[in-house]
C-alpha cells in the first residue's frame, strides 16, 4: 500500500497548481499524467515541493502510491476524458475509493456518473474550483458534492489548500451527487452576469461618454475602494490601465469584441429555465457573448441600422450605484436558481454556506457576497433575498440609478442587456397583479388550456366567441 494522501491525474496548469498547494501544506500526493513526459517538467518546476510528491508513470504504479481508502482528483478536459478515466481505473480500485472530477462538467453527467457506480464501492465526486491558476496554487474556493464518506477523506486536504475569509476555509461539502458542480456552474453564471455589468458601463463611458481606457480604468479603480470592491472590478481597473508595448495603444482597444465561452454560463441558463426561473441578468450576459461573434453581421449592420443621435449619460455616482443594484438583482437570480434546483433534486443546500465560501478564492469574490451571506442566514420572505430587510434597503438606494442608467443608455442607442434585463425582474417582482391575465386568456382562446378566476377556485373556460 502507497502512503500518498491524494493522487491528482492531470498536470496541467489547474492540476499542477492543486498539487503544489497540496505539496506545500504538507499533504503527500501522488501525479500523474496522460503524456508521462510532462512529469519532470513538473518535479522541477515543485523544486523542493517534489519532496512531497510522488511521480507515477503507469497509472497502476500510480493507484499503487496511495493509501487506501484512495482518493483521486481528476484535472483533466470535462466531458468524454472523465468518462473514459473511470473506465481505466474501476479495475485498478476497490471499496471505499473516491473519484473526484475537479473540472468545470455540466452536473447532469456528474449525477449520471454518481448513479454508473452506485453499489460498486467506488465513490464519485464532482468538485468545483474556482480560481484560475492563482488560486488552485494559493487557494481556491471549492464547491463539493458526494457522499458524506468522500467528504470525510476529503475535508482536510481540501480545507489546507482552500482560500480563507476571516480564518474560513472557502470549501463546503455543499450537497450530494451533482450538488457540487451545479453551485459551480451557477457560480460561473453570475460571473458572467458580474463580467457583463462591468463591460456595460464600460461601454456607456466609452461610447457614450467618449471616456479613453485609461481614465475608465481610473474610475473602476475608485469604485474598487467603496461597495462594488470585488476582484472583477480590481482586474478591470488593472486591465484598463495596461498599455500594447507594439503600439502605444490601451491594450483592450487592440482586443477583437467577440467574447468566448465554455458553456457553464449557458447551463446556468439552461437549468434555470428546466426549473422554471429564469435568470435573465445571466441570459443578458450568455446573449452578449452570443452577438459578439457575429462580428462580420454587426459591422454590416452597423451602417444599415440607424439609431440614435447619442444622449446624457449619468454622473459616476449614478453609474456607480446602478452596477450596485444590478450585482445585487444578478446574485439574488443566481440563488433563486440554487434554491429551485435544491428542492428540484433534494439536496439542502445551505445557501448562506455557499455565499460564505465564495467570499475569497473564487473569481466572483467581493464584499457584497459577505452582505448576502449575512442576509442568507436571517429571515427570506419567500426565499428571495430582494425581500430580505438589509437587500430592500439597499435596493430602495440603488435601483432609481439603475432606472436612470438603463433609461439612459436606451436614449443613447447603447445595448445594456445585463442591466436591463436585471431592472426588468425587478419590476416584474414588485407588480402584485402582473399581465399573465391576458396571456391565459390567449392560450385559453386558441388552444382551450384554462385558467384560474380570481374570484373562485378550479380550472375553467372563458366565454369566447371564437372566430
Ligand atoms: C473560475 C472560472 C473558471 C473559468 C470558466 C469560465 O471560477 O475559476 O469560472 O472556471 O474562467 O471556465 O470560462 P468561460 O468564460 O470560457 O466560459
Amino acid at each position: 500500500m502507497g502512503e500518498a494522501r491524494i493522487g491528482i491525474y492531470g498536470l496541467g496548469t489547474m492540476g499542477s497548481a492543486l498539487a503544489l498547494n497540496l505539496a506545500e501544506k504538507g499533504i503527500r500526493t501522488a501525479v500523474t499524467n496522460q503524456e508521462p513526459e510532462w512529469i519532470a517538467p513538473f518535479l522541477t518546476e515543485a523544486g523542493p515541493l517534489a519532496a512531497n510528491l510522488v511521480p507515477s508513470e503507469t497509472l497502476e504504479d500510480f493507484v499503487a502510491s496511495l493509501a487506501t481508502p484512495r482518493t483521486i482528483l481528476f484535472m483533466i478536459p470535462s466531458g468524454a476524458p472523465v468518462d473514459g478515466m473511470i473506465e481505466r481505473l474501476r479495475p485498478l480500485l476497490g471499496e471505499g475509493d473516491t473519484l473526484i472530477d475537479g473540472g468545470n462538467a455540466d452536473f447532469n453527467d456528474t449525477r449520471r456518473r454518481v448513479a454508473d457506480l452506485e453499489g460498486t464501492g467506488l465513490h464519485f465526486v464532482g468538485m468545483g474550483v474556482s480560481g484560475g491558476e492563482e488560486g488552485a496554487r494559493h487557494g481556491p474556493s471549492m464547491m463539493v458534492g458526494g457522499t458524506d464518506h468522500s467528504w470525510t477523506q476529503l475535508q482536510p486536504m481540501a480545507e489546507a489548500i482552500a482560500a480563507t475569509f476571516n480564518g474560513d476555509p472557502c470549501v463546503a461539502h455543499v450537497g450530494p451527487d451533482g450538488a457540487g458542480h451545479f453551485v459551480k456552474t451557477v457560480h460561473n453564471g453570475i460571473e458572467y452576469a458580474d463580467m457583463q455589468i462591468i463591460a456595460e458601463v464600460y461601454g456607456l463611458l466609452r461610447d457614450g461618454a467618449g471616456w479613453d481606457a485609461a481614465r475608465i480604468g481610473a474610475l473602476f479603480g475608485e469604485w474598487r475602494k467603496g461597495p462594488l470592491d470585488s476582484f472583477l472590478v480590481e482586474i478591470t481597473a488593472e486591465v484598463l490601465g495596461v498599455t500594447d508595448p507594439e503600439t502605444g495603444r490601451p491594450m483592450v482597444d487592440l482586443i477583437l469584441d467577440t467574447a468566448g465561452q465554455k458553456g457553464t454560463g449557458r447551463w446556468t441558463v439552461i437549468e434555470a429555465l428546466k426549473l422554471g426561473q429564469s435568470a435573465t441578468a445571466i441570459e443578458g450576459a450568455v446573449a452578449a457573448r452570443s452577438w459578439s461573434s457575429e462580428k462580420a453581421a454587426r459591422g454590416v449592420a452597423s451602417g444599415m441600422l440607424p439609431g440614435p443621435e447619442g444622449a446624457e449619460l449619468p454622473d459616476e455616482a449614478t453609474l456607480e450605484a446602478a452596477m450596485l443594484a444590478a450585482r445585487i438583482l444578478t446574485h439574488a437570480q443566481g440563488f433563486r436558481v440554487l434554491a429551485a434546483a435544491s428542492e428540484e433534486f433534494g439536496w439542502s443546500l445551505d445557501l448562506a454556506r455557499i455565499a460564505e465560501i465564495w467570499r475569497a478564492g473564487c473569481i466572483i469574490r467581493s464584499a457584497l457576497l459577505d452582505d448576502l451571506a449575512g442576509a442568507l442566514r436571517g429571515e427570506m420572505p419567500e426565499g428571495h433575498l430582494i425581500l430580505t430587510l438589509a437587500f430592500r434597503a439597499k435596493l430602495a438606494e440603488t435601483v432609481p440609478a439603475l432606472r436612470t442608467t438603463v433609461i439612459a443608455a436606451m436614449q443613447a442607442g447603447l445595448p445594456v442587456p445585463s442591466l436591463a434585463s436585471a431592472l426588468g425582474w425587478y419590476d416584474a417582482m414588485r407588480q402584485a397583479t402582473g399581465t399573465a391575465n391576458l396571456v391565459q386568456a390567449q392560450r385559453d382562446f386558441f388552444g382551450a388550456h384554462g385558467f384560474v378566476r380570481t374570484d373562485r377556485p378550479g380550472a375553467t373556460h372563458g366565454p369566447w366567441h371564437k372566430v
